[in-house]
């Protein structure tokens, strides 16, 4: 990626902070460019953490077993995120092999798409990688126009969002920091969280956040949500419902919690209903079934596909989909049990925790 500025081919310089220590996050450079960083990034890995502006590939180990890539393949990464799976998958089907990887990620596509092409291209195959901004609900049609109509041998999905997308704080995923509620994955489409939510009636919020995060204070968490936006119709101008406000109604929602255990019982709830949020905002399940539906006909005969799943929403749809296509014959394999991160990788990364994986082979 050139780093010249468009007119003068010039390095642009990183704009300077204003005081000893960088503030605001677009002040941080290795945010930005964490592959610049190898050394920081090991430090901070070996510390059980996710190195800022990047995402640490969860049961990779266990995914490439059950994708088998082999030197030839032909394989669709349906969410490429930083490519922390693409890339333990690229080193496996080359020489030979091609790779489509897909995101919805404007923003963080195009700087996994020049890691993976500077990957593909020390491997000796600069031509292997191709990757597109598109929803994987759409996979079929894209590898209709890729040329792929017969099917790839290795499909991997890794549902959910990226740390690059919940530390980015323009991006309104997270109650860390006070900004507007966005948490959508494309930020040129659809409506941010906080203008849906504001159209919403209490009931309506009550119930997604009940279907979508199993939360069990949805009722209360609707009223608040549903107080703040009321009051904030007499503003002028109208301010739109901000992180901090999803997780003062959380608050108010636990407020009768008296125990050692409120700030856990508190901090579990504001995940499932940011989870709520996003998943409402993203239309998740939806594109789920969508790519379920389809997969039969993205695999080629004796293709391998894994998928990674985050809350019981999801992980149902795959069991589901999975059975069915084993009882009608299209998959010749599918998991018996899910696979679930070793105690030692749920320790380094905290995220894998409520990953289930599973898998399903293509009758040939
Ligand atoms: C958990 S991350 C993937 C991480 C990746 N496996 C890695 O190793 O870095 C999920 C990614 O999927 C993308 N995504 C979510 N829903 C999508 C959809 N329907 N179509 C395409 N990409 C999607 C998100 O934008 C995010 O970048």
């Amino acid at each position: 990626m050139t780093k010249g500025t468009p007119d003068t081919g010039k390095p642009r310089r990183r704009p300077r902070y204003r005081g000893t220590h960088p503030r605001a996050f677009s002040e941080k450079y290795k945010e930005h460019d964490p592959t610049r960083f190898p050394g920081e990034r090991a430090k901070v890995l070996a510390s059980g953490k996710t190195p800022a502006g990047s995402h640490v590939a969860v049961l990779v180990a266990e995914v490439l077993a059950a994708l088998e890539p082999r030197a030839g393949d032909t394989a669709v990464d349906a969410t490429l995120g930083f490519g922390g799976h693409s890339s333990e998958i690229l080193k496996r089907i080359l020489p030979g092999g091609r790779l489509l990887a897909l995101d919805v990620d404007p923003i963080e596509l195009p700087k996994a798409e020049s890691r993976l092409k500077a990957l593909a291209e020390s491997l000796g195959d600069a031509g292997a990688v191709r990757c597109v901004r598109r929803n994987y609900a759409g996979l079929r049609k894209l590898l209709e126009s890729e040329g792929l109509a017969h099917g790839s041998d290795v499909i991997l999905a890794d549902l959910g969002v990226s740390s690059m997308q919940i530390d980015d704080p323009s991006r309104g995923f997270s109650w860390k920091h006070d900004v507007p509620l966005d948490l959508r994955m494309n930020p040129e489409r659809g409506q941010p969280a906080g203008v849906l939510l504001s159209r919403m009636k209490k009931e309506e919020i009550g119930d997604f956040l009940r279907r979508l995060g199993d939360e069990p204070e949805a009722a209360g968490i609707a009223a608040a949500l549903r107080e703040t936006i009321e009051a904030r119709r007499s503003e002028k101008p109208i301010h739109l419902l901000s992180t901090s406000d999803v997780a003062a109604a959380v608050d108010s929602a636990y407020k009768g919690l008296t125990s050692r255990d409120a700030s856990e019982a508190k901090k579990s709830s504001l995940q499932r209903t940011f989870q709520a949020i996003r998943i409402l905002v993203n239309d998740e399940l939806a594109a789920l079934e969508s790519f379920l539906r389809d997969l039969p006909h993205c695999l080629a005969p004796g293709g391998r596909a894994a998928i990674l799943t985050f809350h019981s929403g999801e992980d149902r749809r795959v069991k589901k989909a999975f059975a069915a296509g084993h009882a009608d014959g299209t998959y010749a394999e599918v998991s018996r049990e899910v696979v679930r991160a070793s105690p030692e990788e749920r320790h380094a990364n905290p995220r894998s925790r409520p990953a289930k994986l599973r898998r399903a082979v293509r009758a040939r």
